[in-house]
């Protein structure tokens, strides 16, 4: 059983989706600890309920990014996960944590990368116009969305799509998405070669 910490800051519907998941036994882990920039996150209240260790750490005091990540580094390694998921954690993550935890933190981003990184990835990808967008997990490296590519799925763009109904859209999949990456990775069938990430089968 792996352990798992969970970064979030918002709503934490991929961290209710993970939560799921796990309890249908449908990863072979267990979340250990939810950690939050933000106090009033949804996310913490949902570990809470759940009696998952959730600690709020305030960001304000640390003037840089180093030292926030050094701070979170503490309770990380307390809780002896192997594994960092960001689900909706909306801070980059300095080289402090990175390299406490190589190809061992991953993200999910509300479009098919490289296509809009960043923090507006649904309301760019609308303005831009394409016809089809999506979510991508991947492992992150020290660029903003930048790292190894683990699964994606592809979301259409509709007519009449507002940024609310294309967000719900792909939210939806990256509620199937999160879990299945995570599955991969708590099964050992993830190798990162490079810029890309294979899957190993069987
Ligand atoms: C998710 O849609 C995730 O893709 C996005 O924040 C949302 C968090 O929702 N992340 C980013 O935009 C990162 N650049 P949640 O708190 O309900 O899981």
């Amino acid at each position: 059983m792996k352990r798992i910490a969970v970064l979030a800051s918002g709503q934490g519907t991929n961290l209710e989706a993970i939560l799921e998941a796990v309890e249908r036994d449908e990863i072979s882990g267990r979340v250990v600890l939810v950690l939050s920039d933000r106090e009033k996150a949804a996310a913490l209240e949902r570990a809470r309920r759940r009696g998952i260790e959730a600690l709020y750490l305030d960001p304000r005091p640390y003037r840089e990014r180093a030292a926030y990540d050094r701070a979170l580094l503490e309770p990380l390694q307390r809780s002896r996960c192997e594994l960092v998921v960001l689900a909706g954690f909306m801070r980059l993550l300095s080289p402090v944590l990175l390299e406490a935890f190589p190809n061992r933190v991953m993200n999910i981003h509300p479009a098919l990368l490289p296509s809009f990184p960043g923090t507006a990835g649904v309301e760019e990808a609308l303005a831009y116009g394409v016809k089809v967008s999506g979510c991508t997990v991947h492992f992150v490296d020290g660029g903003l969305d930048t790292g190894p590519v683990i699964l994606q799925e592809a979301v259409p763009v509709l007519q009449d799509d507002t940024v609310e109904l294309l967000r719900g859209r792909i939210q939806a999949a990256e509620h199937r998405l999160y879990p299945r990456a995570i599955e991969l990775y708590c099964r050992d069938q993830l190798r990162v070669k490079g810029r890309r990430c294979l899957i190993e089968t069987g």
